[in-house]
């Protein structure tokens, strides 16, 4: 029987529920347990991938090619697991499938209500997505963290709380825990308790009893004794049943602080976890996973030498909206012992007529650039302010500064090597100007045959290290030396195939390739200390504790060239994949899409 551990919110949103929830996982995954996350959003879309990324941060991408949000890539991370889209589960995603039901006849004509059919469906849909395997070992997890998204007693959430309040009766108390996130504020060095036994009130009012409430304080000063004992006795729960969280100085240190207030021994009586039967292995995995995540935050606060990355985009004013790129970021500093130093600088800022319109922000944003030790450009879409990006990659590769570009960023290195050293001075992307006459960039989407033409490359795809970059290709020995990698993609435009003799005869070597050759994935350039593009997102598959390989690669060559030495040994060494060399793209993905015909490229109009 799986255990389920639901993570509701109360007072206000926004409060780390995420942070929490994952890593109560963490903890319980160090005990040797197999751990599965679900994250209930309650609103009325139906994928994060056609949401604007100023509102709501990054659009996150799945193995499956499922657009979510960076929730669930929390929980990809710190439970070190592949989910699917169905991990995410919204209203919309219920609705749709209760009204699909509906039309099928499937409810014989009965009248269908919210209750029970929604809030069925919402338990339907739990149940089956927490029995999904979600790590190498291929079996059930043991333990499912279901994060309901908003704070309980909103409208929205109304009809997840009615489903919870079910479902513990469903799967039985012993298998269903409670943790209530709660705000503790502190006005003027007094804990308030208030909010949270108003919170914990309408919480049971709804027919739910928190297990343990967990108390988040925006300061950096502990829970005290004295509230401890207030909540406890106010909101009728014993004084181990209330934790306090409070800011410290990373996320990193959250479950630790969790881990010292005694949740894993608590939620191993409520849950009875000890009646699950842990092989050795499994057991010994989570000590060294303890081991390794106490070695991390305390590497994390010893490192003295600072790295300095700038990372050139838009939407630079919300660091949300490159949440994975800025993780993945840090998890290569820890492992260079490095303090990253990250700036953001807005790419059209570095464009001329800003030099007219506000020199001050000309020159500031030029002044990080030639200071920076790498420099990074980021994927996106939309012209604006990729004429910057391009000045900023034109620095990068004639300083012989170490760059990373990703998609987007990887796109513009093309245009700028196709400008600037093989003299095609009008080389652009056909994503800005669809009737170029010379697009070094092109739309090459895949072929969908049931959504009839052309689709997003979206989801794990392979790409195949060529034979002659066996001796040379840093990013090949940062994969340990790998044939074949798996990334995740979200794109529709490639390097034009008509263009790439003359790139690779001026020195741009596609080190990288789809499996027919067709599709150029990653570039490199051999006489730069770190020059590399790729058209995948690796951020999406980081781990605190095994950095994706670009990315370190990156941070340990804006380091210093003995740290990449050092690491580039090091991945050859000890380098685990994070995908099997089998892996598969998704079927659901192939359902949809077919290759192109051979040496035949597509050019159409921009679809944004
Ligand atoms: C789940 O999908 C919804 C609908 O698009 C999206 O708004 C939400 O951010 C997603 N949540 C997660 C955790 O991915
Ligand atoms: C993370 O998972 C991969 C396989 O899915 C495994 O090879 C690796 O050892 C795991 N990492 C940690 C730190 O447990
Ligand atoms: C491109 O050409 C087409 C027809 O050839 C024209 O309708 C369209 O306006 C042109 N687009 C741009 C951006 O110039």
């Amino acid at each position: 029987m799986t255990k389920y551990i639901v993570v509701s919110g109360g007072v206000v949103s926004g409060i780390g529920k995420g942070v929490i929830a994952s890593s109560t996982g963490l903890l319980l995954k160090t005990t040797g347990l197999k751990v599965t996350a679900i994250k209930i959003d309650p609103y009325m879309n139906i994928d994060a991938g056609t949401m604007r990324p100023q509102e709501h941060g990054e659009v996150y991408v799945l193995n499956d090619g499922g657009e979510v949000d960076l929730d669930l890539g929390n929980y990809e991370r710190y439970l070190n697991v592949t989910l699917s889209r169905d991990n995410n589960i919204t209203t919309g995603k219920i609705y749709r499938e209760v009204i699909e039901k509906e039309r099928r006849g499937d409810y014989l004509g009965k009248t269908v209500q919210i209750v029970p059919h929604v809030t069925n469906a919402i338990q339907d849909w739990i149940e089956r997505v927490s029995k999904i395997p979600v790590d190498d070992t291929g079996e059930e997890p043991d333990v499912c963290i279901v994060e309901l998204g908003g704070t309980v007693g909103d409208i929205e959430s109304a009809p997840f709380v009615e489903a919870m309040r079910q479902f513990q009766f469903r799967v039985g108390y012993e298998n269903f825990a409670l943790i209530h996130v709660s705000l503790v504020p502190d006005m003027h060095g007094e804990q308030k308790t208030k909010p949270t036994q108003t919170t914990v009130h309408a919480l049971r009012g709804l027919g739910l009893l928190p297990d343990l409430i967990a108390c988040r304080l925006i300061i950096q000063k502990s829970l005290e004794p004295a509230t401890k004992a207030k909540i406890s006795m106010f909101c009728h729960v014993a004084a181990e049943q209330v934790l306090g969280i409070h800011d410290v100085s990373s996320v990193y240190h959250v479950p630790l602080l969790l881990q010292s207030q005694g949740i894993i021994q608590f939620l191993q009586k409520r849950l009875n976890l000890n009646s699950i039967h842990l092989t050795k292995e499994m057991t010994e995995r989570g000590q060294q996973l303890d081991k390794s995540w106490k070695e991390l935050t305390t590497r994390q606060e010893r490192a003295f030498d600072e790295v300095s990355i700038v990372l050139v985009g838009k939407y630079t004013d919300l660091a949300d909206s490159y949440m994975s790129v800025t993780k993945s970021l840090e998890h290569s500093a820890f492992r260079c012992h490095r303090k990253l130093r990250l700036k953001w600088v807005d790419a059209s800022n570095l464009e001329p007529e800003t030099q007219v319109t506000n020199p001050a922000k000309y020159h500031d944003a030029w002044g990080a650039v030639v200071s920076a030790g790498g420099i990074l450009v980021p994927g996106g879409f939309g012209i604006r302010g990729t004429e910057g990006m391009i000045l900023a990659i034109k620095w990068a590769r004639e300083q012989k500064i170490p760059f990373l570009g990703i998609c987007l960023g990887f796109q513009l290195a093309v245009v700028e090597f196709a400008r600037n050293v093989c003299g095609v001075k009008d080389a652009t992307s056909a994503e800005f100007e669809p009737n170029s006459t010379s697009p070094a960039i092109v739309f090459m989407p895949e072929i969908s045959k049931t959504h009839m033409g052309g689709t997003m490359r979206l989801g794990l795809r392979p790409t195949v290290f060529g034979e002659q970059t066996k001796e040379w290709s840093r990013l090949r020995q940062l994969y340990g030396g790998a044939d074949k990698i798996w990334e995740r993609h979200r794109h529709r435009y490639e390097v034009n195939p008509k263009m790439i003799s003359q790139l690779e005869e001026g020195g741009l070597s596609f080190t990288g390739k789809d499996e027919k050759g067709e599709r150029m994935q990653v570039l490199e350039l051999q006489d730069h200390p770190y020059f590399v593009g790729l058209q995948a997102h690796p951020e999406f598959c980081t781990r605190p504790l095994n950095p994706s390989p670009p990315f370190l690669g990156f941070v340990a060559a804006a380091s210093g060239p003995h740290v990449l030495e050092e690491q580039l040994a090091s991945q050859m060494a000890s380098f685990k994949p994070p995908h099997p060399d089998d892996a598969m793209v998704s079927e659901d993905a192939l359902r949809h899409t077919e290759a192109l015909p051979p040496g035949k490229e597509v050019l159409l109009t921009a679809d944004q």
